[in-house]
């Protein structure tokens, strides 16, 4: 502030929530009193609910629309006879390449981006920047574990404020618009890593992008043949082989030595939230090529029964789903009492006679 002032600029701050349509209106009205006609609107408000989708309830879903949505709204809406010259809306580049656990976000901030097209369609001005993750200011700045968390996920290297200025500037600075700018990304974007994690980065849209992007260094053996590794080697071997490469898996995701990962404890009481367990199935999909069905990974699954359900989806792809199920079950309606090393000989035992009485029959 300071230093805009400085700078010869008068500046004024007044405070409201601007999703609420008649609290801005209030700050319009006194911005126009004390400094005249509205030359340019900016909104940069944001919330952040995440949460998996299956988690996310109305209240959540909602908190992160307001500011972004209905603020925006409400600012077209009461500048609509101001000489606006600038409408400017702050997004995020999860809403090019989708983040797990960011779906109201990323909705909000799509929204944002399609009224920005609609206003240059328009012939008003209006810009969506879709920023990378900014690393020394803002709300990935201040809370340290989320900022770990998305630049692992998405392979982001980070954008310094002075950076993202230099950028806007360059953006602002093109008089010339054409339609297709009304949404700019900026974003430094690690491909190779983020393709590990994102499932929908292997979609048709991204084969141009990829298809220079270096994977990134723990990816060198990429792919495991898991029915090679277990071919020959009876249920329990070929379970605890499973488990054994899963067990990995989870150490990376968890930063932790695979030695201190035990099979048999629930996910949750080895520090998984349900983001990892997401991570966990799309990296089981990539690495060992076997679609997991969804229930097979919650809360109180352990990595036994998930090398259960692997091993029956090895010996059978359509199979897996009783161990699954019953995993699913007994965490519903045991809870905490569960002890998983039965039940994942139950499951492998009902799995088995499954398998033999499908031999049987064929
Ligand atoms: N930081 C990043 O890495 C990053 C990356 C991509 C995109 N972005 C975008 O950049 C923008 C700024 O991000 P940031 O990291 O600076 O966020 P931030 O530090 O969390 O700031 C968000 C601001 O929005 C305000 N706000 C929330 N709801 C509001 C409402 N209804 N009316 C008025 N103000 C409201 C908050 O005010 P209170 O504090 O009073 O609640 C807060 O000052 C956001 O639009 C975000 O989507 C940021």
């Amino acid at each position: 502030m300071k230093r805009l002032r400085d700078a010869g600029a008068e500046v004024k701050v007044f405070a409201c929530d601007a999703s609420d349509e008649a609290a801005l209106k209030k700050a319009l009205d006194e911005t126009r009193k004390e400094l005249g006609p509205i030359g340019g609107m900016w909104n940069v408000a944001m919330v952040l609910r995440d949460s998996l989708l299956a988690n996310l309830d109305a209240e959540n879903f909602t908190e992160a629309l307001k500011p972004k949505i209905d603020a925006a709204a409400a600012m077209e809406k009461l500048t609509a006879n101001d000489p606006v010259g600038d409408f400017v809306v702050y997004s995020s580049a999860t809403t090019v390449i989708g983040n797990p656990g960011q779906s109201n976000y990323v909705a909000a901030n799509s929204w944002l981006e399609a009224l920005m097209r609609k206003r240059r369609a328009a012939g008003k001005p209006g810009l969506a920047i879709a920023w990378g993750a900014l690393g020394d200011v803002g709300y990935l700045a201040r809370t340290g574990e989320v900022k770990e968390k998305i630049q692992k996920r998405l392979g982001y290297a980070t954008l310094s404020g002075a950076e993202a200025l230099e950028g806007l500037g360059r953006v602002l600075a093109q008089g010339d618009m054409r339609l297709e700018t009304g949404v700019v990304t900026i974003a430094p974007i690690d491909w190779g890593q983020a393709r590990r994690d994102l499932a929908y980065l292997s979609s048709p849209t991204f084969t141009q992008v990829l298809a220079d992007a270096e994977m990134g260094p723990q990816d060198s053996g990429e792919q495991v043949d898991l029915a090679a590794l277990v071919r020959g080697k009876d249920a329990r071997e070929a379970r605890d082989i499973v488990a054994e490469a899963l067990t990995s898996e989870v150490a990376r995701i968890l930063k932790l030595p695979a030695k201190e990962i035990s099979p048999q404890r629930p996910l949750a009481e080895l520090g998984m939230d349900s983001l990892m367990g997401l991570e966990l199935r799309m990296s089981v999909e990539r690495r060992f090529d076997i679609d997991l069905p969804l229930v097979a990974i919650g809360d109180s699954t352990t990595l036994l029964t998930i090398a259960q359900t692997i091993v029956s989806r090895i010996h059978e792809p359509d199979a897996g789903e009783a161990a699954a199920v019953n995993s699913d079950l007994a965490a519903r309606h045991i809870g905490d009492d569960v002890d998983h090393a039965e039940l994942a000989e139950f499951s492998e035992a009902v799995e088995a006679r499954r398998l033999s009485m499908g031999r049987a029959n064929a």
